[in-house]
């Protein structure tokens, strides 16, 4: 297709005659068909709504088409209007365009629906099962027509993925702001998602799947490399310089978890993963992220012990149930070094876990059908999932949760994972007995000092911009990391390492994006750096700057990023709130807020923003805020590392001023109750 033909497209929306009928493509990867949830009245109620976006000349044949949508497959999707042309991202020059911020945007979306970037592309879903872009096509197809008829005097509004459209702003306001799955406090339930969404009036954007910032999983890489490092170091001491000789077993080969493998290896150790999907497992082995696939356990078991002998860096998936997997290690009474899950258990009944003893495709069929025996299914594998792991960890395995709600929901579930004898008195109820990968690794090490996954993304769509970003990102942390104080010269010393080596990794799935876990200093250097490089002509065209929004502050989220706070405030999420209303007003490009992200409906608030530069003003303020503003409140409740990094930042920053807590001894509490 040509570039003149795509931007008519793209300037046609939702379009004057209707497309030829939708053929279900059993080729790619579909999203599981959710749960029947709505009742006659509500269905009528969900076809008069998606009916709300076509004139009336298509609404007999549509009503009858979208009535079968919703019966097969739970929602409306409106297959039909997915675009025939290929949806990537773009270099930013083929978007018709305005506002050359609102093409940078476009270029972004684009991304997250890539066939070869996203989960299940046919119904708009990026990552994590149930990560959403937009509800429907229509939505899609509006969003793209107002994006690229916008200019710079106005801010388009998304509520949940439905474009509500073009209100006139100012050129300093964001150009999109985002809201996705907002709803009053004491309808958060996961039935109420089910709900909401199915009439097509809510949805779950996890976190940068409907904030338009997935980069594929390279996304993750960075993170889950030093994760699963400073997990070995949690184990064999603080000077282990690689995972060499090290087996860490885990789960899931989707969106994120597809990284546990890629990362195992950068850090030098053995990778046994399990993965139940078939089509999920030949993407990322076809990708080369993981290396072997194994669908026998005892020959697995073998290949696990020869890579341990001679210290491969290896990583050796398993096509089947990780339930399986447990109890043949436990069984065979093999020895485990690090061990975790990485299942969308945030989602856990409607496709993010597949239990032991079924099938995929009975699991499937049985998790629409007969929900109520689907979640007894999920609660007994949990338990004998659990049961498992408690031996492995019994002998010496490190484990821990991946924030995907796996303690959580194996509680719920009545499985041994609670702490004996500890609890009380952090802001929760009762502890368990494996701690979250934040408050072992990520909160103390990174988030408390403010390092956190900063990303970037060359809208040229050229490979070399890439490689130049790369070089000044390199000098810029060569600089800073002379004068870095103890306290992080080890993250600084690993993101050197990690950039130097990033393009030789091969890391780019789609966009040209690098993650980098920056710190407050080094994200506002680069930004600069980078503006002038685009400035000069040395970088040829804009670079967005964004963030997962697991992140110092983006994201209130008691049993994830929020897991280390220990001053009760940890159910509290006046910093997510707060942190999207000053990104916006500080200069941020789009920003967005979201219920659910990682860890499941109600149970987080996360939000995140984009910055495009294009070389003719910066918006440090933002990029600021956005980091500070989370390490004060880490510092408010007490974090030692955060209390370091604030301090620093205040002699670093004229005008900064922020409230210190006050260190009460033990003596005088305890003096007072005594
Ligand atoms: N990687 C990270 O740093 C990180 C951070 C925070 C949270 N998480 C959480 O990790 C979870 C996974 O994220 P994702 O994007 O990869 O989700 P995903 O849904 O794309 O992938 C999960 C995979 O697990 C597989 N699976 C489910 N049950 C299984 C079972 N019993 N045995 C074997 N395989 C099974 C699924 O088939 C799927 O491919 C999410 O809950 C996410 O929020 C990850």
């Amino acid at each position: 297709m040509s570039d003149k033909d795509f931007k008519e497209l793209i300037l046609q929306g939702i379009p004057d005659s209707l497309p030829p009928k939708p053929v279900y493509e059993t080729s790619v990867n579909h999203a599981p068909g959710r749960k029947d949830i709505l009742s006659g009245e509500e269905k009528k109620l969900a076809i008069r709504n998606a009916l709300r976006y076509f004139p009336k000349k298509f609404h007999k044949e549509l009503a009858a088409e979208f009535l079968i949508e919703l019966e097969t497959y739970g929602r409306i999707y409106m297959y039909r209007f997915k675009p025939d042309y290929r949806i990537y991202a773009r270099p930013i020059s083929q978007y018709p365009c305005k506002s050359i911020h609102a093409a940078a945007i476009m270029h972004m979306l684009s991304n997250n629906l890539d066939d070869t970037v996203a989960q299940h592309p046919q119904e708009l879903i990026t990552y994590g099962g149930n990560g959403a872009v937009f509800q429907n096509w229509a939505q899609y197809l509006l969003t793209l027509k107002y994006l690229a008829i916008m200019d710079d005097s106005q801010t388009l509004v998304l509520y949940s993925g439905h474009p509500m459209g073009l209100f006139p702003s100012h050129k300093d306001a964001p150009r999109v702001v985002v809201t996705n799955g907002m709803v009053i406090p004491n309808y958060s339930k996961s039935d109420d998602y089910e709900k909401f969404n199915a009439l097509g009036v809510s949805q779950y954007g996890q976190m940068t799947a409907g904030s338009f910032m997935y980069i594929g999983p390279q996304g993750i890489v960075h993170g889950t490399t030093i994760t699963v490092l400073n997990a070995g170091r949690r184990k064999s001491g603080p000077d282990m310089k690689n995972l060499s000789g090290k087996i860490f077993v885990t789960s899931g080969l989707g969106g994120m978890s597809g990284a546990q493998p890629k990362a195992t290896v950068i850090a030098g150790g053995i990778c046994v993963i399990a993965e139940v999907n078939p089509k999920a497992l030949k993407t990322r082995h076809e990708q080369g992220w993981v290396d072997e696939v194994y669908s026998d356990l005892n020959t697995l078991m073998n290949r696990m012990k020869e890579a341990q002998e001679k210290k491969e860096a290896v990583s050796l998936a398993y096509l089947g149930n990780v339930v399986d997997l447990w109890e043949k290690l436990a069984e065979d009474d093999c020895f485990v070094d690090l061990g975790s899950d990485q299942t969308s258990l945030h989602n856990p009944f409607a496709g993010g876990y597949y239990p032991a003893s079924l099938s995929f495709e009975e699991s499937n069929r049985m998790m629409r059908e007969d929900p109520e025996r689907f979640r007894e299914k999920v609660f007994e594998s949990l338990k004998r999932q659990v049961l498992a792991i408690n031996k492995l960890s019994e002998k010496g395995m490190y484990f821990w949760d991946y924030g995907n709600a796996f303690l959580l929901e194996a509680g719920r579930a009545g499985a041994d994972v609670f702490a004996k004898g500890k609890g009380k008195g952090n802001g929760m109820d009762e502890e368990f007995r494996y701690p979250s990968y934040v408050q072992d690794i990520m909160g103390p090490l990174f988030f408390d000092y403010g390092f956190g996954p900063f990303r970037w993304v060359c809208t040229s769509g050229d490979p070399k911009d890439l490689e130049t970003t790369d070089g000044i990102a390199l000098k810029v942390l060569e600089t800073i990391a002379k004068k870095a104080p103890p306290e992080i010269i080890m993250q600084m010393q690993d993101n050197i390492h990690w950039i130097r080596e990033a393009g030789k990794n091969k890391l780019v799935v789609g966009s040209q994006a690098r993650i980098l876990y920056a710190d407050c200093e080094g994200r506002m250097k680069i930004a600069e750096a980078f503006n002038l490089a685009i400035r000069l002509g040395i970088i040829s065209a804009p670079v967005v700057l964004g963030r997962d929004h697991h992140d110092v502050s983006g994201t209130d989220s008691p049993y994830r990023e929020t897991s280390n706070i220990y001053d009760g405030s940890r159910f509290t999420a006046d910093m997510a709130i707060q942190n999207v209303i000053g990104d916006a007003f500080r200069g941020a490009g789009w920003v967005s807020i979201h219920n659910g992200g990682g860890v499941g409906w109600g149970e987080v608030i996360n939000g995140g923003f984009g910055m495009i530069l294009d070389g003719t003003e910066e918006a440090e303020m933002m990029l600021h805020w956005d980091v500070n503003n989370g390490i004060s409140r880490r510092s408010w409740a007490r974090n030692e590392a955060a209390m370091f990094a604030i301090k620093r930042e205040m002699e670093r920053t004229p005008g900064l001023v922020v409230t210190l807590a006050n260190i009460v001894d033990d003596g005088v509490i305890d003096g007072v109750f005594d």
